[in-house]
């Protein structure tokens, strides 16, 4: 079981690694870097079907706005409610990716 989950694992960080030289080519699609970054997980597909009624919805919200709220959760200067569920997968997302996903995350209904 330990093993499996440890292969598990690579495997995950594998993708990850592959995901994240795609996502360099494609730093402009959002909607792709909301799936490869893991946002979906939480927040739902559709931005707006969260896994749990306490996580926000992003869909249809201010892009400039969620711009602000990703970075400052990554950077540790928003710390309220269960923002410390998210800020550890956010270390390694650079801001233009964070705009990407923002711009696109406004244009959903
Ligand atoms: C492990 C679950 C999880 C993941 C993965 C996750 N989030 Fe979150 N996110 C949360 C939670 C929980 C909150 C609410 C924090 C709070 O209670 O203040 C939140 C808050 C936010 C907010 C602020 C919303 C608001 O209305 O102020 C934004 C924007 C956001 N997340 C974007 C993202 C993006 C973009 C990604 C992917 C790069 C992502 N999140 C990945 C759980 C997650």
């Amino acid at each position: 079981m330990r093993a499996i989950k440890r292969l598990a694992r690579c495997a995950a960080a594998g993708a990850g690694l592959a995901l994240g030289v795609t996502g360099a080519l494609y730093a402009a699609d959002g909607g792709e870097l909301y799936k490869s970054r893991a946002c979906h997980a939480c927040h739902g597909p559709d931005a707006k079907t969260t896994i749990l009624p306490i996580y926000p919805k992003l869909a249809g919200q201010n892009a400039p706005y969620l711009l602000e709220q990703m970075k400052a959760i990554r950077d540790g200067t928003r710390t309220n409610g269960l923002s410390a569920a998210m800020r550890p997968l956010m270390a390694s997302v650079p801001d233009d990716e964070f705009k990407s996903i923002a711009d696109w995350l406004a244009t959903l209904q």
